[in-house]
């Protein structure tokens, strides 16, 4: 579904992306890890067309979209959540939902009287508010709402461009053990054909949530493998996991 070949990337002299491919096909639930600065959410921004790479090509199904804009690839079937608060703070979560649904038609905002109004509109946003448990705060500000539920409507915003694949960065950064509880709960409710590239630093959680694993350090793969194969690495033990097994980094 989504496949990135040999891409590059750096940022003056440093090279944050070296030489990596990825390949996430339908449904996989696929998750990068890495220590800070190890070039993750570069990745993720080469992936979703908000850096154009040095070399490399991205494609999602057979279509090159290596020189499309994020709204175009949106439009492919990708969609991506953000590390950092994205949201529309003022508005409502129904208003974050709509507004995302015009982004993603790529409407302007004169249509947002027509869209807000539009029956279809509306029963996708209830749709997508249920699926992200927050049906019954769809008419709160978003200001109000807890760090945990702003972070699940993050995920909301994503899903409202009916993705294939789905890009989520850290999305439990933050957060409590409840909130972090919910959060996995709403990623393992979605569509079994629904494609998800996570970036997430809680070992338990990669390993229990991820059926495919990339390594990132110094913006190269060190590995990549199934969550057993990672675990029992020798050079991800090493390198990542400073010696430590998994079970007692966490
Ligand atoms: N726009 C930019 N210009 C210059 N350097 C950048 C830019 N974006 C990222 N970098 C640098 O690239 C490297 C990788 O950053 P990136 O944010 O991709 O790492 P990360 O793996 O997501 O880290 P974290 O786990 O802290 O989120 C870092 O050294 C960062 O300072
Ligand atoms: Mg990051």
């Amino acid at each position: 579904m989504l496949r990135a070949e040999r891409i590059f990337k750096s940022f003056g002299a440093l090279q944050v992306t070296k030489d990596v491919s990825l390949e996430v096909p339908t449904g996989r639930r696929h998750a990068i890890i890495g220590p800070n600065g190890a070039g993750k959410t570069t990745l993720f921004n080469l992936l979703a067309g908000e850096l154009l790479p040095d070399e490399g090509r991205i494609l999602i199904g057979e279509q090159d979209v290596t020189r499309f804009a994020p709204d175009r690839r949106a439009r492919r079937g990708l969609s991506r959540s953000f590390q950092k608060n994205n949201l529309f703070l003022s508005g409502t979560v129904r208003d974050n939902l709509v507004l995302a649904d015009i982004v993603a038609q790529g409407y302007g905002f004169h249509f947002w009287r027509r869209l807000s109004d539009n029956r279809s509109a509306q029963e996708k946003t209830a749709a997508i508010a249920e699926q992200i448990g927050l049906a019954e705060l769809l008419d709160h500000g978003v200001s109000e709402l807890s760090y945990g539920a702003q972070r699940q409507l993050e995920v909301g915003l994503a899903l409202m461009a009916a993705p294939k694949v789905l890009l989520l960065d850290e999305p439990t950064s933050g957060m409590s053990p409840e909130e972090t509880g919910r959060m996995l709960q709403l990623i393992d409710d979605l569509p079994r054909d629904l494609a998800v590239l996570l970036i997430e630093h809680d070992m338990d959680l990669v390993f229990s949530h991820a059926d495919r694993i990339t390594v990132l350090n110094y913006g190269e793969i060190l590995m990549e493998g199934t969550p057993q194969e990672v675990r029992g690495s020798d050079i991800v033990q090493e390198t990542y996991l400073g010696g430590k097994t998994a079970q007692e980094q966490c």
